[in-house]
């Protein structure tokens, strides 16, 4: 459920009619809905009641907008972060340093020491090699590190390629057959506090089935492990679980995710760590973009967009649906390719599709824009980065601000040399 809804004809973000943020903040621009994010962080929560002692992470990389991240601490989640940015953007929004979990394949030297002195939870190492330099650096200041070693499963996570990290010729984490030898290496290390062990196998699932296949193994491993000696009080579960982009879409529900994961892991006698990002932040945003204009084409008209793909790169990169919608529509329907002002092919949002009829000027949106949208937006074609705005009931605010061309440029040099 979400708060982007109809109201005497006009679609609005709780009770802020979406017409009057695109005539106040003008467009393209992200609208995000404080009550959808707070509302889909409990029913996450929720659904996690019979998993026993659970810490739950949002993953930064969803959603980094500070308003969004300070909504989220104040629902009492910590951050998911994979680099030094994410980790200072998770601080500055409050969230507590013991809260926050650093993943990511490539942790620079210099991003586990800011870790390590900003005194975060927990290191999700994704190779020995990365254990090793971050015991070396705890151990050289007298620190022991807390961590955990994330563990590449081998499983089909039945989702997009690109969004797949858990089959073995990914590069996230250890293959799950060599594990148990790196860890009792890593478990010796003066500078590490191995506590368990971390698992994503992908985003945007389908199904309970890969995840299910995947927390058995994590389960047996969990089991080898104590089997060998060591000490395991903490497994990571990861993100990836799905949410609907078109209305026919049925990924599982939260409520049912969760049972699955009490079922399986009812034995396990650790606490559960939760990396959620679309489920959280996906449809608690949208974003608005006004018609340039329509363009006749061989089969359909073109609707031409002033949002384009690199404001949500999206449908671009990974042929991803958004459900368009005109922001007051007649109930007329149109057959057409809408599509962003910019020089490539790829720059399109939907073909041929049966959308509301819009004309030159009208508004529009995107939906399900508030995961992987404006944090993935770049200034292609010099065009400004797109601002994002958040409503609560019946105010809003700009929480991030439109960046123009002139801002970029002015950090930009042509050097004395060239003059
Ligand atoms: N944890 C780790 C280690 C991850 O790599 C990810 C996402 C998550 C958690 C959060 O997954 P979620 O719950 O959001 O599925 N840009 C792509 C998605 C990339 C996801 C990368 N990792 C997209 O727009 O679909």
């Amino acid at each position: 459920m979400d708060h982007f809804q109809l109201k005497n004809g006009v679609l609005h973000a709780e009770d802020i009619p979406l017409s009057q943020i695109a005539e106040e903040v003008g467009t393209p621009v992200y609208v995000y809905s404080r009550a959808t994010l707070e509302r889909h962080a409990q029913v996450f929560r929720e659904g996690l009641k019979d998993a026993g002692k659970i810490h739950l992470a949002f993953a930064v990389k969803a959603n980094p907008n500070l308003a969004v991240l300070r909504i989220l601490a104040n629902q009492g989640y910590g951050a998911d972060v994979v680099s030094g940015g994410e980790l200072q953007r998770a601080l500055a929004a409050g969230m507590k340093a013991e809260d926050i979990v650093f993943s990511g394949v490539g942790k620079s030297r210099e991003e586990l020491t800011l870790g390590l002195d900003q005194g975060i939870g927990q290191f999700n190492l994704e190779s020995e090699e990365e254990g090793v330099m971050l015991a070396g650096i705890a151990a050289s200041r007298g620190a022991k590190a807390s961590a955990t070693l994330r563990v590449n499963p081998d499983v089909d996570a039945g989702t997009h390629a690109k969004i797949s990290t858990g089959k073995k010729e990914n590069k996230f984490g250890v293959a799950i057959d060599v594990a148990p030898a790196i860890y009792a290496r890593l478990s010796q290390l003066d500078g590490l506090d191995l506590r368990g062990v971390a698992v994503h196998i992908g985003s945007q699932l389908q199904s309970l089935d890969p995840l299910e296949t995947c927390y058995a193994r994590m389960g047996e491993l969990v089991a080898q492990l104590r089997g060998a000696g060591h000490v395991v009080t903490h497994v990571d579960l990861g993100g990836g679980l799905g949410v609907p982009y078109k209305p026919e879409d049925n990924p599982p529900s939260p409520a049912e995710y969760g049972a699955m994961v009490a079922r399986v892991t009812r034995d396990w006698d650790v606490t559960l760590m939760f990396e959620p990002g679309r489920v959280i932040a996906g449809n608690g945003g949208v974003m608005i973009t006004k018609v340039i204009r329509i363009k006749p084409g061989l089969d359909s008209d073109f609707v031409i967009v002033d949002a384009a793909m690199n404001d949500l790169m999206r449908p671009a990169i990974y042929d991803a649906w958004h459900d368009f919608e005109a922001v007051e529509p007649s109930g007329e329907t149109m057959v057409a390719s809408i599509v962003g002002p910019i020089c490539e092919s790829s720059d399109i949002f939907a073909k041929q599709r049966v959308v509301d009829r819009v004309e030159t000027d009208d508004l529009g949106i995107f939906r399900t824009a508030g995961a992987y949208g404006a944090t993935m937006a770049n200034t292609y074609n010099s065009r400004p980065l797109v601002p994002e705005v958040l409503v609560d009931g019946d105010r809003y605010a700009v929480v991030a601000e439109r960046i123009e061309p002139a801002t970029i440029m002015a950090a930009e040099h042509v050097p004395d040399w060239l003059k």
